[in-house]
């Protein structure tokens, strides 16, 4: 294929900051995302089965409501978290992306109201869960497969961007243009993997929930136990089956001897023996976190290498270099995001900890994080609609 389409393709204005850099915090960015999707999809998945069984098992009675609602949770997160590595892939392989929600268009208006939809229908699974409403799981069941479907085509938008060679066939096949919006096209080996990795995110969620529980004097130790146990089974079944899946996956994509790979596969190995040990779930955490990342990092580099295969040159992006642009957006990373979040965290910690109710005002450290995020707040507001207003005049007169 002649690489000049696809670095024709780029933003004539640039990108603002290193290209290795969005590299960089697209890793992360997605690697973020896709915890909360992983989480979503496997609390949700399990509470399905958890709400039959609910009526008769007292273990499942508790345990299901907590699952839906960490299921609810986390959707709010995901979508969240999606918007920063959408940004990142926008700025980096726009040509990639771009022609993904052109080919795919009309996908893409259905995936926005597919995700209303799904997710406004899992309220209503968690509503009716509550009262106790026999068609519950029904309702949890058309709203997972909805949130499912979307995890699809995001699939295909993802499958589609790093296909160049194969962009003319789609969007002309035999010379007939195709301006449906309705392409579809999915890797099924690479969907399965990420899909089978919700079992065991939702296995060492359970391992974590259980040891945070465990300080409480209001949870018995048999369910604490219970809820360990199948977490401990669901993380090493799924990490088994997902490390086979992931071994495809690399063959196929003839990446399997990649010093990345090979290091992804070792932090697998680690996390699977950690999940089986049991001993601290918070390490194993600490361990599937190094693993996300690796994960989201061989994404990236198959992407990369097939883009670069065919001559899209990423470091030699044109820069424009913007140092008040990068500035901005760092220290709001940094700073209004690390507070902010430290803030939200610490309270989650301390509410979940206390039995009965939390007054979050008598907490010396939750209210100092409470007032330095609102003061960093306001004070971001200040600085960026002075600076933008500058920046418009500075221009204009
Ligand atoms: C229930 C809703 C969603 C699910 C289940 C989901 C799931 C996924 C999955 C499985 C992938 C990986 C696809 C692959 O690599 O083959 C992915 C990628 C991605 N998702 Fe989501 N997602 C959801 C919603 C969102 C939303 C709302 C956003 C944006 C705000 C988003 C942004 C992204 C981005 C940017 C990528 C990477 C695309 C690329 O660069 O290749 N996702 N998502």
């Amino acid at each position: 294929m002649d690489a000049t389409l696809i670095n024709l393709m780029k933003d004539p204005a640039g990108v603002p900051f290193f290209p290795v850099v969005f590299q960089g915090l697209y890793i992360l960015t997605w690697a973020l995302h896709a915890a909360f999707v992983l989480l979503a999809l496997g609390a949700f998945g399990l509470s399905l089965y958890g709400s039959t069984k609910q009526k008769t098992d007292s273990n499942w009675k508790i345990f299901n409501p907590h699952l839906i609602m960490t299921g609810k949770f986390s959707v709010s997160m995901l979508i969240l978290l999606g918007i920063a590595p959408l940004l990142f892939t926008q700025v980096i392989y726009d040509s990639g992306w771009y022609v993904a929600n052109t080919l795919s268009g009309a996908w893409v208006f259905i995936f926005i109201y597919s995700l209303i939809t799904g997710y406004m229908m899992f309220y209503w699974y968690a509503a009716a869960n509550k009262k106790g409403k026999s068609g519950n799981t029904i309702i949890g069941l058309i709203s997972f497969a909805i949130l499912v479907f979307c995890g699809i085509l995001m699939h295909n938008f993802a499958v589609e961007s790093i296909s160049p060679t194969k962009w003319m066939e789609w969007y002309a096949p035999n010379g007939v243009i195709n301006n449906s919006g309705f392409n579809f096209h999915i890797d099924i080996i690479r969907l399965a993997f990420m899909v089978s990795l919700t079992i065991p995110v939702v296995g060492i969620f359970m391992q974590n929930y259980s040891d945070f529980l465990s300080t409480r004097k209001d949870f018995s130790s048999e369910y604490l136990t219970f809820v360990k146990n199948l977490g401990t089974k669901l993380a090493v079944v799924g990490l088994l089956i997902s490390a086979v899946l992931f071994v495809v996956w690399m063959l196929k994509e003839g990446l399997l001897l990649n010093p990345v790979v090979l290091a992804t596969i070792v932090s697998v190995v680690v996390l699977l023996l950690l999940a089986m040990r049991n001993k601290n779930s918070y390490v194993t955490t600490g361990i599937l976190v190094v693993v996300a990342l690796f994960i989201s990092g061989v994404r990236e580099l198959v992407r990369y290498n097939i883009m670069s295969g065919l001559g899209y040159d990423l470091y030699g992006y044109h820069m424009n270099l913007e140092i008040e642009t990068i500035t901005m957006f760092l220290l709001t990373f940094v700073i209004l995001g690390f507070t902010g979040i430290a803030f939200i965290l610490t309270m989650a910690w301390k509410v979940g900890k206390r039995e009965g109710v939390f007054d979050a005002s008598k907490d010396v450290a939750v209210t100092k994080l409470a007032n330095a995020t609102l003061a960093i707040f306001i004070l971001w507001t200040a600085v960026y609609f002075a600076w933008g207003i500058v920046a418009l005049f500075k221009n204009t007169l």
